[in-house]
């Protein structure tokens, strides 16, 4: 959702604060801006759209300043506008906030402000913020109080960066809640500000993030970091071994592409150092959980949010086969208004690529008030969910840039496998054969991803592509462990491609979903050699006796579905665990092939946001 890059140094701001947006893009945006301060007072810049129109209003009316801060903006209260797009000023003009999340009283504040005397130029609720601010700014306390004093009114989640000409030295940045991360990169002599890493990582790898109801007064020196009570904080810094270059597209005409292809990369990365394949055992580095604990969960509940959550419906296989533990799984966002039955022999695993998954992190406080342990499977490095968890399995993947999961999904799919054999050790729920197996098994993975991505080039997809992209609907089946593969496929056509698609149980197609099948609406079908594989070629049978048009994705060798399905994409054979690994990357390949030809925008599809930071 919205992002926000903040500078403060020797070098022209404007460049890298809209350096730093452009590596935000992928976390979705409708307007974007930028406030400079320059000879003492501010001079700010908005445009509605893409950045490009920001970096085309920046050509014609030039800024010059040394400390600076920028927002994308993801419309919540008032449409896309120049007036609604932030940075948002004080009537002076000499105090102007940024922010990400929510104000949830804004109504009332917007209220008591206008009583007051504030005019309101937009229809944000960002703008209370500022006016608020402004209101309580006195020179002895100066900006970092008057924020504190300002957040102290507002009801949700925010995260804030604030800065005025008055003290043209500094930026403040404060988090209350859980609207999105802030992170502050310490240079040399520079600091930086920024919503999520990428946007900075190129000038610095040393950052600190602030924790929830903290503030920090960043300057070129670094920064002081308090808690919004004014108790000091001493923050940990940490190091980022992420490589810039990995954040960048490389030879790959969209992120998304590139992070397909990458997933025999990304894959040996999220295994690397975790197992010891000659003795058969799994070393989770980040997961504190003793023998004693491990035996105390009478259940599991995974909580994630839309592809995290289809690939927890394939994890609560592998946790229930492998660890012997029952799996429920729900969504982030119904789980905590169902009151859950959780208490401290619940294992809560939340799956989110972002780490900052509002309704995952909702999800997380919850169990943590309910004594649960709290296990989080997390890509960013530092994230919300991933310091808010008693053990954290990283899903080691690189920053995944495309607003569609690809790399991550299959990633969190091998950190639950890792997880239910580290469960399983620890609970002694399987024999040392029997793991044995299960780790070699794993240790093929990576190679069989390699070849599947490799063979057959792009033909395949792109015949049918070429094919299928101007039809309307597309039904998506799978059984057993594939079909929440089928839920997942179906999620990458509608995003990127704006198909309708719906993933389907294959069993239940014929109690509604079958009066559905005509030539019109392809039929994919996850029918790899498994243990349903007669039920799904009878699925198959059922939609060709219907005249439906079945695309099948099948296992390499089976020639026997080749007389059935009227197109075929093979996936080499896999033990069947760990064959949704294998079997959605035709779907994710053929979603975004058709995207291509539909002429969208695959990186940044539209409405959509990398990180949901707000309810
Ligand atoms: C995936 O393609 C989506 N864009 C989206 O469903 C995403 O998986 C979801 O928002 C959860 O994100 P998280 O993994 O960062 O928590």
């Amino acid at each position: 959702m919205c992002g926000i890059v903040g500078y403060v140094g020797p070098r022209a701001a404007t460049p890298i604060v809209v350096n730093g947006l452009q590596r935000l893009e992928y976390r979705g945006y409708d307007s974007a801006g930028i406030a400079v301060v320059q000879n003492g007072s501010i001079e700010v810049r908005r445009e509605v759209g893409k950045l490009s129109n920001l970096v085309n209003l920046l050509a014609e009316q030039p800024t010059n300043g040394h400390l600076a801060v920028g927002h994308t903006r993801w419309a919540t209260h008032g449409k896309p506008s120049q007036q609604n797009a932030h940075p948002h000023r004080d009537a002076s003009g000499e105090i102007v906030v940024v922010q990400n999340g929510i104000v949830e009283n804004f109504r009332e504040l917007r209220e008591s402000l206008q009583a007051e005397g504030f005019e309101f130029q937009s229809e944000t609720d960002t703008e209370v913020i500022v006016f608020l601010i402004a209101l309580h700014y006195a020179p002895e306390g100066g900006l970092a109080e008057a924020v504190r004093k300002a957040l102290g009114y507002l009801k949700g989640p925010s995260a804030i960066v604030a800065l005025t000409s008055r003290e043209p030295d500094k930026l403040v940045a404060a988090r209350l809640g859980n609207a999105g991360g802030v992170a502050i990169g310490l240079g040399d002599g520079e600091s930086f500000i920024a919503s999520d890493i990428p946007a900075i990582l190129e000038h610095t790898r040393r950052m600190i993030f602030l924790e929830d109801r903290q503030l920090a007064v960043v300057t070129r020196d670094g920064a002081i970091v308090q808690t919004l009570d004014g108790q000091a904080v001493r923050p940990e810094v940490h190091e980022i071994s992420w490589d810039p270059i990995s954040a960048a597209k490389g030879e790959y005409r969209h992120f998304m592409q590139k992070e397909i292809f990458e997933q025999a990369r990304s894959l040996t990365d999220t295994i690397r150092g975790r197992v010891d394949f000659a003795a058969g055992e799994v070393y989770l580095e980040d997961m504190p959980l003793t023998a004693e604990r491990a035996r105390s969960f009478d259940r599991a509940v995974i909580v994630a949010c839309g592809t995290s959550a289809y690939s927890g419906l394939v994890g609560k296989f592998m946790l229930e086969k492998i660890a012997r533990i029952p799996v429920e799984v729900d969504y982030g966002s119904e789980f905590r208004y169902r009151d859950p039955i959780i208490d401290e022999r619940t294992l809560i695993v939340t799956i989110t690529q972002s780490g900052e998954t509002v309704d995952t992190l909702a999800a997380m406080e919850e169990g943590r008030a309910k004594g649960a342990y709290l296990c989080s499977i997390v890509n960013v490095i530092g994230s919300q969910a991933a310091r808010m968890s008693d053990g954290v399995i990283y899903m080691h993947c690189g920053p995944e840039i495309g607003v569609a999961s690809t790399k991550a999904f299959t990633s969190s799919l091998v950190d639950q496998y890792l997880l239910a054999l580290f469960l399983a050790q620890l609970r002694d729920s399987i024999g040392p054969l029997a793991r044995q197996k299960l780790v070699d098994d794993l240790a093929r993975l990576p190679e069989l991803a390699g070849r599947l991505l490799d063979a057959d080039a792009n033909t395949v997809y792109e015949d049918l592509a070429e094919r299928f992209h101007r039809y309307r609907n597309f039904l998506y089946l799978g059984r057993g462990i594939n079909y929440p593969v089928a839920l997942e496929g179906a999620l990458k056509l509608k995003e990127i491609s704006y198909i309708h698609a719906e993933g389907y149980p294959a069993g239940e197609m014929k109690h509604g979903p079958i009066a559905l099948i005509d030539r019109d609406m392809p039929v994919v079908t996850l029918a790899p050699q498994d243990e349903v594989y007669d039920k799904m070629v009878s699925q198959v049978e059922q939609v060709k006796a219907r005249s439906g048009i079945v695309i099948a994705i099948a296992t390499e060798g089976d020639e026997f579905i080749r007389s059935r399905a009227d197109h075929v994409i093979t996936i080499p054979a896999a033990p069947p665990l760990l064959t949704p690994v294998l079997s959605v990357m035709p779907l994710q390949r053929l979603a975004y092939e058709m995207a291509v030809r539909r002429g969208a925008d695959v990186d940044q599809p539209r409405n959509l946001a990398k990180s949901v930071t707000v309810e």
